[in-house]
């Protein structure tokens, strides 16, 4: 469909999902906020798909945040509705049970930020700017923005970037933990294929235990985390995977992984 929001590719194992509005730099309006929503869903039942790569359209951008005209005219109730689609995106691509990497190819504000913290690994071009400027607008961040930088990089770092709005750069990011690698544009490409080629030979049940563990750590105790990652370990030992994975490494060879 040519006037989708959204493109999705499929190669390998690796699903590749394109916010598709350069002209709007790929800014999120409720169809495309759908569009996210069902393309994910489908990565997560579709057994082909071993990894998800989610970019934005354009040299310029990945997102540059919720579509401001489209939210320029709602009133509190719909805008409620919006900040709930958007946080339900968010939190399908957060649980999906395969790794996601943010290939964050230009600005990644408001929105578009949201959406690449969702991500499970965050790779940006050199070039990159990434920010929650909503305060210009009279705003705060409404799809988890303030929840999820305070996990990822901490009080003083969110604060710093919700009250100033002052996007930082890719550089910057990293130091604050808010991305995990940092590339020249050029390489960007060629460096998230390599992520994604990796990720999708890897044992799937594995990155799935892993996945689950880390995401129910992130909201409890430390015992009931250390339960769950127990219970998760022990069911490693119940996968074809983990006996080929011990057994490659004793006979030398590469494993094979079938996600048994
Ligand atoms: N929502 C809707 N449209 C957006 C948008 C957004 N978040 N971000 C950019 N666009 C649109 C612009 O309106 C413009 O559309 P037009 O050509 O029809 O006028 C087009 O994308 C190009 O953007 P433009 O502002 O002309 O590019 P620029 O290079 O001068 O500036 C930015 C780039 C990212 C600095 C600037 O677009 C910007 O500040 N965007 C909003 C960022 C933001 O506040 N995000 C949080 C939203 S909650």
């Amino acid at each position: 469909m040519t006037d989708s929001p959204i493109t999705v590719s499929q190669q390998g194992g690796i699903c590749r999902i394109t916010v598709n509005r350069p002209d709007k730099l790929n800014a999120l309006n409720a169809a495309t906020l759908d569009a996210l929503h069902l393309a994910f869903g489908e990565a997560a039942e579709d057994p082909g798909t071993r990894v998800v790569v989610l970019t934005g359209a354009g040299a310029k951008a990945f997102v540059a945040g919720a579509d401001i005209a489209e939210m320029a005219g709602l009133r509190p109730t719909d805008a409620r509705d919006f900040s709930l689609r958007g946080q339900r995106l968010m939190r399908r691509i957060e649980t999906l049970p395969k790794p996601v990497i943010a290939m964050v190819n230009g600005f990644a504000l408001g929105g578009g930020l949201e959406l690449a913290m969702a991500c499970h690994l965050r790779i940006a071009a050199d070039t990159a700017k990434l920010g929650q400027p909503e305060i210009n607008l009279g705003l705060i961040p409404g799809f988890g923005g303030t929840q999820r930088l305070l996990r990822l990089a901490g009080r003083a770092a969110t604060l710093e970037l919700c009250l100033l709005g002052a996007p930082v750069d890719a550089a910057r990011a990293l130091q604050l933990g808010i991305v995990n690698r940092v590339v020249a544009a050029a390489d960007l490409e060629t460096e998230t294929m390599k992520l994604a080629e990796q990720l999708a030979v890897a044992a799937p049940l594995a990155l799935r235990g892993t996945l689950d563990a880390v995401n129910v750590g992130g909201e409890c105790g430390i015992e009931e985390g250390l339960q769950y990652e127990t219970a998760q370990f022990g069911l490693m030992f119940s996968t074809d995977d983990m006996r080929e994975g011990t057994r490659a490494f004793l006979e030398r060879r590469k494993p094979a992984f079938s996600g048994s």
